[in-house]
């Protein structure tokens, strides 16, 4: 434990997670490491979550860097700890009790989070609660398989709480690179000019007075399985590398492209690996998030590097990922969310963003979120800093979703998450819709013929011709009373 950790002094703040539990009391609100089911916390949540059961009344607000896994969000949301959540989550009970209102959420950029907790909108900072591989002679802390918000949840917490997780390999420690600009207006610019550009410190700087227990514990990171490659996927995927090759050879991107990222889930993780099988080489990553398939992509030598704020490599692949961890070291890079999804940078990078939708509608505005307009799914993440700010911004959908009974390409969004003046291209397996340099009448034509299922083009084109017969102003044209009618009736089934 000397090489975890590495002050006798801390050594003595070794605790189990019961006794670590009790820092934590009712109306607290505590920041948590974690990224993508990736470096979360697990011990520390599990026995708060036997304090409440047992029916002592505890509730927090719960902020980590986006998504977590079961062992932190499940267990507090099934034991109603949970009352406020920021700023995503991909958990069955913690969206079931954000649909059913028993805890209040707010779908964030992840890029604002670490911002908003400096600037104290989330109030004051209880505890920080960090998954890490180690700590160092000062109490600086090594995260471990994501960064997120822990530098700044680290910074601003009036207690630190530090998971020693030895499931984690300590070959970890190096990876990171933690750098944390300051408020305006203060704030310079941020030097990264490359992708594998260094700026920071491979741990998180923490005051050691601060830290007011250390739990061991070896539970592993639950990432998520990914489902397997469908044909659907593959058609996206070769739709999106045909626009690519066709950028190329109009002079719009260099040979190897410019920084990818791709978003979460599985039609993102499909659509990049379709990569594998490109002519494109010397692929560098820009993104939030690795998942299996930028792995799949370095071992075929298509990568040369990536950087990103958190790894979470499926179960089935995290064996060979540490297994030749050395092979993959030097060409990671993990970093805080505030920089990984910084606008600055992305603009700068001219970062080629590729993200997933739930539904597109005729003009191009995209719903991330919420399907029928209400149910939260899991929240906007990191695709509005990377759509908003990106060289070329991507939006890919099956064309239709729940095994063909509804069009993902809508009349109207339900919910608007990225609105048309970010969307450039969307792809569906039925092809490509490339919006820039278009009037909203021209892209609903490209969308609708491009994109839509043969199923709903018809449909989708008398709603448009309608629309714009009888909408007395040509340059959006909607029939309100047709598309009310239709989604109310769409509801009431
Ligand atoms: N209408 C109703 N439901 C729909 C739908 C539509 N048009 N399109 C998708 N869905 C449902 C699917 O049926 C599925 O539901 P289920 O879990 O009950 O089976 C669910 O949405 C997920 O869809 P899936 O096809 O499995 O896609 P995915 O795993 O690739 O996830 C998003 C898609 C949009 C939910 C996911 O990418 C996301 O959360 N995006 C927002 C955040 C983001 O982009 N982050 C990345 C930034 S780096």
């Amino acid at each position: 434990m000397n090489k975890r950790i590495r002050n006798e002094m801390l050594r003595e703040k070794v605790m189990t997670a019961e006794s670590a539990s009790q820092i934590i009391k009712d109306g607290m609100t505590v920041a948590a490491s974690g990224f993508t089911p990736a470096g979360y916390p697990k011990a520390v949540p599990i026995e708060l979550a036997k304090r409440a059961e047992k029916g002592e009344k505890i509730g927090i607000t719960l902020i980590t860097g986006a998504s977590v896994g079961d062992e932190l969000d499940g267990v507090l949301a099934r034991s109603g700890v949970v009352k406020r959540r920021f700023p995503y989550q991909t958990n069955k009970d913690m969206r079931n009790s954000i649909n059913d209102g028993t805890v209040k959420f707010s779908d964030i950029h992840l890029s604002h989070v670490p911002q908003w907790i400096k600037y104290g909108f989330f109030g004051k900072i209880d505890v920080a609660l960090v998954e890490a591989v180690a700590i160092n002679e000062d109490g600086s802390i090594v995260p471990s398989t994501s960064v997120g918000c822990s530098n700044v949840a680290v910074e601003e917490a009036d207690k630190v709480i530090v998971e020693i997780n030895t499931s984690q390999p300590l070959e970890l420690e190096g990876i990171h690179d933690i750098y944390n600009p300051k408020n305006p207006p203060n704030r310079k610019p941020i030097p990264i000019e490359k992708v594998n550009d260094r700026i920071g410190t491979t741990y998180i700087p923490c005051d050691m007075n601060k830290i007011a227990a250390i739990v061991i514990t070896d539970i592993k990171d639950k990432t998520r399985e990914v489902s397997p490659i469908d044909e659907i996927s593959e058609k996206m995927g070769s739709n999106l590398i045909g626009f690519l090759k066709n950028e190329v050879k109009s002079g719009r991107l260099p040979k190897n492209l410019l920084p990818l990222q791709s978003g979460v889930g599985s039609v993102a993780n499909a659509v990049l690996s379709e990569l594998k099988t490109s002519d494109f080489n010397n692929l560098v990553i820009y993104s939030e998030v690795l998942q299996d398939s930028v792995i799949d992509l370095m071992d075929a030598g298509k990568v040369d590097f990536a950087s990103a704020t958190s790894l979470t490599i499926s179960p089935q692949r995290l064996e060979h990922f540490y297994k030749n961890f050395d092979k993959y070291k030097n060409k990671i890079i993990l970093r805080p969310e505030e920089i990984s999804n910084n606008p600055e940078i992305i603009r700068r990078l001219g970062v080629i963003a590729m993200n997933t939708a739930i539904e597109v509608d005729i003009y191009g505005n995209i719903n991330s979120t919420n399907v029928l307009g209400s149910r939260m799914m899991n929240g906007i993440g990191g695709s509005g800093d990377f759509a908003r700010n990106a060289y070329l911004t991507i939006f890919m959908t099956q064309s239709t979703a729940k095994k063909g009974t509804i069009s993902s390409i809508v009349p109207f969004v339900s919910h608007v998450d990225h609105t048309e003046h970010d969307t450039h291209v969307i792809v569906t397996e039925q092809g490509v819709a490339d919006l820039r340099g278009l009037s909203p009448c021209e892209r609903a034509v490209e969308i609708i013929n491009n994109c839509a299922h043969p199923d709903y083009k018809q449909k989708l084109m008398e709603y448009y011709k309608d629309s714009l017969r009888t909408c007395k102003y040509k340059y959006t044209p909607h029939d309100f009373k047709v598309l009310y009618k239709k989604e109310v009736e769409k509801i009431a089934k």
